[in-house]
């Protein structure tokens, strides 16, 4: 089922490009879920912290504001959506009659020269406030009363092309265009001078979609909330005991070990499974080896996906994930309390789901807490686990979700590089020689040789670019914020466009061309945010460092061992389903070198 929504997942994928507005220029309500609990502090502080967190001042106002309602979308439909498409035929007739609010067509200039202006808040910048246009004139596509511009998102191909449509609209309009798909309302951006301009304006907590499945469990259960759904305050101090080590190269190089050793079992498993080279459901094995190098990491636990027979505490643990990802898409959009309140299926498989997610990482995560004294150098986590200052509940859910976060992401990623270097031998030529030429014949690669790799690098960068893994993120404005020539209110929803700024001839001469020399170039003068696969600022993806050591280290052994060849020359179509994904199974085979 598709989400509709983006980001790391095994199978349906919500997450990342997604959004929460909750104030009164939150116009595009788009279904209503009842009061939004108050920002409470959702994860219970250690009772060892020595400095507690301070109380948010956010509470009070909060109380004094009308309850807010949680927006949820992307590009999808609930209900109440379908019933306003029933009527567009009613609309359109009515519409013949009547002059409407069509938004604006003239484009913005895709121009993008980053100006004092693009970075200025309203209330400070009485100049910039009298120059700076309206939300209103944005441009965008036919705002048709109630269903915006959904039937014309459905008439380009639908939920699964939506990634093409925003590109279209992305060349149409400009650098930033507006959006209302039935009632929920947003602003695209894709230019490397507004997300510039959005990173200099940040505040000290972004804001992201609230998984609101994921909020009820937790809130069932009395579980903590983990990055990916934390906000404020508690975000920081759970983001803050995770950073140092997780975004420190220096410190990420240390599993370089653990990734390797579960590499041998997948290179190993790509020989005797293929038939003619070929592998049945290469994305799925490709789940199972970032699962495996995840919980390995985490947990110091090998769950044995790439064997031959997996045992049932490994499939039990992995349906887990699956039927928890399969069902979470449907309350996405469907209002979460009608499905816990009428204790549907839907909800029951999910909670079932969790519960046995966590009561299986609580397991792993309680032997690591008590094995100090033993640890391995190279224990990363345990480190964190020790040092933090988190409580055991905020552990648990911190650690479930950086598992959650950092499989189908890395899958899709490395799906997309066998893809890439299949249809560029070339490329895949250079690459084998860089590796050949740093990692000696019976020698692991590690991560001290990818110090010297800048090719393999560059390669992973391009097909990153080419053929992103997750097409956008989003952000929820915390004040008024002009933005270009547009000064845009608090709460307004942003969609930041990855998938578009990576297939701009603008940014990107021969866009649609693999070539990795193109990182490569003295003076390479690619604007540093026209490519952030993994989104910016502060609430950038902590799995970045781990992601990029796991997919550069599997490139070496994938390459180094066969040679990936295209099985055919035929265009392969890409959807959009959460994460974007090929549309049929990967034309490759890997031929014994
Ligand atoms: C190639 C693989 C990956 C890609 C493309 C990717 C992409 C992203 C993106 C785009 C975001 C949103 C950032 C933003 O809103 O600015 C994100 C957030 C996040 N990612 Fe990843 N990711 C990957 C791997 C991982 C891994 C391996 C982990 C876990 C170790 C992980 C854990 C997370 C978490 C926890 C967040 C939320 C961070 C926060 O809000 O503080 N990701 N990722």
């Amino acid at each position: 089922m598709n989400s509709g929504l983006d980001g790391h997942t095994m199978q349906d994928r919500p997450l990342i490009g997604s959004v929460r507005g909750r104030n009164k220029h939150s116009r595009g309500i788009y279904w209503r879920e009842g009061v939004t609990l108050p920002r409470k502090t959702r994860n219970p502080p250690n009772t060892t912290q020595t400095k507690p967190p301070s109380k948010k001042k956010k509470d009070n106002k909060e109380e004094d504001e009308p309850p807010q309602r949680d927006v949820y979308i992307i590009l999808t439909t609930d209900l109440k959506m379908r019933a306003q498409i029933q009527k567009v035929p009613q609309i359109l007739e009515l519409l013949k009659k009547k002059s409407v609010g069509l938004q604006h067509f003239k484009p913005t200039s895709s121009v993008c020269v980053l100006e004092e202006k693009d970075a200025v808040e309203v209330a400070r910048c009485p100049h910039a406030a009298s120059r700076a246009h309206s939300l209103d004139a944005i441009p965008g596509p036919t705002n048709w009363p109630l269903v915006g511009s959904l039937v014309e998102l459905l008439r380009k191909g639908g939920l699964t092309r939506q990634h093409e449509a925003l590109v279209d609209y992305h060349k149409k309009f400009g650098k930033i265009f507006r959006l209302k798909l039935g009632s929920f309302e947003s602003v695209n951006i894709g230019a490397p001078c507004l997300l510039e301009a959005l990173y200099r304006k940040e505040g000290s907590y972004p804001q992201r979609l609230e998984i609101k499945p994921w909020t009820a469990y937790r809130d069932l259960r009395d579980e903590a909330y983990g990055l990916l759904i934390l906000e404020g305050e508690d975000w920081q101090r759970v983001r803050s005991a995770f950073q140092q080590k997780l975004m420190k190269p220096t410190e990420v190089v240390k599993l370089d070990r653990k990734i390797n050793e579960v590499l041998v079992d997948f290179v190993s498993r790509i020989g005797k499974t293929n038939v003619s080279g070929k592998i049945e459901d290469l994305y799925f094995e490709l789940n199972k080896w970032s699962f495996e190098t995840i919980c390995l990491v985490l947990y110091d636990k090998r769950f044995g996906l790439l064997q031959e027979r997996v045992n049932e505490e490994a499939m039990n643990f992995i349906t887990a994930v699956k039927t928890m990802m399969s069902t979470f898409g449907m309350m996405m959009v469907t209002p979460v309390e009608l499905h816990k309140g009428l204790n549907t299926k839907t909800w029951q498989d999910h909670t079932a789901a969790w519960d046995r997610i966590f009561s299986t990482a609580k397991v792993y995560i309680d032997r690591k807490l008590k094995r100090n004294a033993d640890r391995d150098p190279d224990d990363l986590i345990g480190d964190i686990l020790h040092q933090s200052n988190l409580s055991k509940k905020e552990l648990y859910a911190a650690i479930t979700e950086l598992q959650i976060g950092g499989v189908e992401t890395t899958a899709n990623s490395m799906l997309w590089a066998i893809f890439n270097l299949s249809r560029n031998p070339g490329a895949q030529r250079k690459l084998l020689e860089e590796i050949r030429a740093v990692v000696a014949p019976g020698e692991d690669p590690c991560g001290e040789h990818l110090k010297s790799m800048p090719y393999l690098k560059a390669c992973l960068k391009e097909s990153m670019r080419l053929s992103p893994s997750v097409p956008f993120t989003s952000r929820t404005l915390d004040k008024d914020t002009v933005l270009g020539d547009y000064a845009i209110p608090k709460g307004t929803v942003l969609m930041i466009n990855f998938h578009a700024l990576g297939s701009n001839e603008e940014y990107f001469d021969d866009r649609t061309q693999f070539k990795p020399e193109r990182w490569l170039r003295e003076n390479c003068s690619i604007n540093p945010f026209a490519h952030v696969p993994f989104g910016i600022g502060k609430r950038m993806c902590i799995g970045r460092r781990l992601a990029e050591l796991q997919l550069q280290l599997a490139m070496c052994w994938l390459v180094r061992d066969y040679e990936i060849v295209a099985t055919d020359n035929e265009p392969l179509d890409v959807i959009h389903s959460g994460l974007l994904v090929p549309s049929r199974e990967l034309p490759v085979a890997f031929i014994k070198r």
